[in-house]
């Protein structure tokens, strides 16, 4: 079994979308966040997941936050740590402490809008497809070799929610797609690209009509 241990910072659906994926081979070992209201955690204590949180604000420096949050991880042993919405910049120190291990899922077909807004600066762009990313994380915010991407549709009418809500359906398809892929060993970085295996899942999934 694969310990995996997902970082949210609030409502957490995509969290629930791999939790309800039941990933052969993985084992959900601990929710965590940095808001201890975040609507996620009592969806997955009430599934009798561990759950934690540490306030950011109670931490003189962002490294002083990370090295705590690394020690709250590190006791669940993770092969896999996820951040489903965990709205931080993390520092150096932690990207490098779970390289390889680490993956994020961003609401852009990136390297295109990383950052906040990214619904609507798609649409304030003109972009006719927009989608999303689920990436390995390296210290550059928003980078990192693409493990997967689902591409939606923008349409004239489209608001900056109606396309969230659009991509957010592909984060929960991809998303628990890329972290089973991860779990059965079919991805492997090599240099800033991943080599995913020929049975990889998310072969298959990068347009969504
Ligand atoms: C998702 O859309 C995710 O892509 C985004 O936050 C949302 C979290 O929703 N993440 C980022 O913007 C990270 N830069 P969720 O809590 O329902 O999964």
């Amino acid at each position: 079994m694969k310990n995996i241990v997902i970082l949210i910072s609030g409502r957490g659906s995509n969290m629930q979308a791999i939790v309800e994926a039941q990933i052969p081979g993985a084992r959900i070992a601990a929710v965590l966040s940095n808001n201890e209201t975040a609507a996620g955690l009592a969806w997955a204590a009430e599934r009798n997941i561990a759950t934690d949180s540490l306030n950011h604000k109670s931490f003189d420096s962002r490294l002083a936050f990370d090295e705590a949050m690394m020690r709250k991880i590190d006791a669940y042993q993770p092969d896999l740590v996820v951040l489903a919405g965990f709205m931080r910049i993390l520092t150096p120190e932690f990207c490098r402490h779970y390289e390889g291990r680490l993956i994020n899922i961003h609401p852009s077909l990136l390297p295109a809008f990383t950052g906040l807004h990214t619904h609507e600066r798609a649409i304030e762009a003109g972009c006719r497809i927009a989608g999303c990313t689920v990436h390995f994380v390296t210290p550059e915010l928003d980078c990192g070799p693409v493990i997967a991407q689902g591409a939606v549709p923008v349409f004239d009418n489209d608001t900056a929610d109606t396309l969230a809500a659009r991509v957010l359906e592909a984060e929960h398809l991809i998303f628990p797609q890329a972290v089973a892929d991860f779990v059965a060993g079919r991805l492997k970085i090599s240099g800033n690209r991943v080599i995913r295996s020929p049975d990889a899942t998310v072969q298959n999934t990068r347009l969504l009509a």
